[in-house]
């Protein structure tokens, strides 16, 4: 059987500083373009029973995870042997998208970006009926658009876009956090 073509990132495109918007983000470093597959979001593949069993232990106001779904089966958790993927902070305006591969996670610019310029993927956070009253200010949003939607969660009455997506397979978009709102929930 004839070895898959390896996948090609540019890792060496970002790098990781402070950010206005949240804690640690990541950086262009040259001009990327429109396309490009920056980096892979690695970390240990587990359960989403061992994800939640991590994450259990959080107060439940704190949103801070570095999780990311891939499929009902697996989570990566990036906060054990993680690279700079997981400094991707949510934005309601991105220049990125997370894309989903083979049960791989890869980052990609959905615009042509300047050197210095944050780099960001909406979160599209997807709500659940049972979700506490202070869903949206546990997971509050300080992207700094103009027209910020005020929360890393996707509006109610808006379904996910699905251009590329479809194309792409892109992830259905529970990111990182959306683990931290199953653990929260579980402990009410
Ligand atoms: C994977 S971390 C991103 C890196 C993070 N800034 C850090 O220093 O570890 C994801 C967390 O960053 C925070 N975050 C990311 N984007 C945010 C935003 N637009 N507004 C508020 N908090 C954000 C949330 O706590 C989220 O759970
Ligand atoms: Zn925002």
């Amino acid at each position: 059987m004839a070895a898959s073509a390896p996948v090609v990132t540019h890792p060496d495109l970002v790098e990781v500083r402070r950010s206005k918007v949240h804690g640690l983000g990541i950086f262009a470093t040259g001009r990327i373009k429109k396309g490009t597959r920056l980096i892979e979001y690695i970390g240990e593949r587990v359960s989403h029973d061992e994800a939640d069993r991590r994450y259990d232990e959080k107060d439940e106001n704190d949103s801070h995870t570095f999780l990311f779904i891939v499929d009902s089966k697996t989570v990566i958790d990036a906060g054990v042997d993680g690279n700079d993927a997981r400094f991707f902070n949510h934005s309601c305006d991105p220049n990125c998208e997370s894309v989903v591969e083979k049960r791989r996670v890869f980052i990609e610019a959905i615009r042509n970006i300047e050197p210095g310029t944050e780099l960001t993927y909406d979160y599209q956070i997807q709500r659940d009926d049972d979700d506490p009253q202070n869903i949206d200010e546990v997971f509050a949003c300080r992207c700094g658009f103009v027209k910020c939607r005020g929360t890393m969660l996707w509006p109610t009455e808006r379904k996910p876009k699905k251009n590329k997506a479809k194309k792409k397979n892109k992830a259905k978009k529970k990111t990182i956090v959306k683990k931290k709102k199953k653990a929260a929930k579980k402990r009410r």
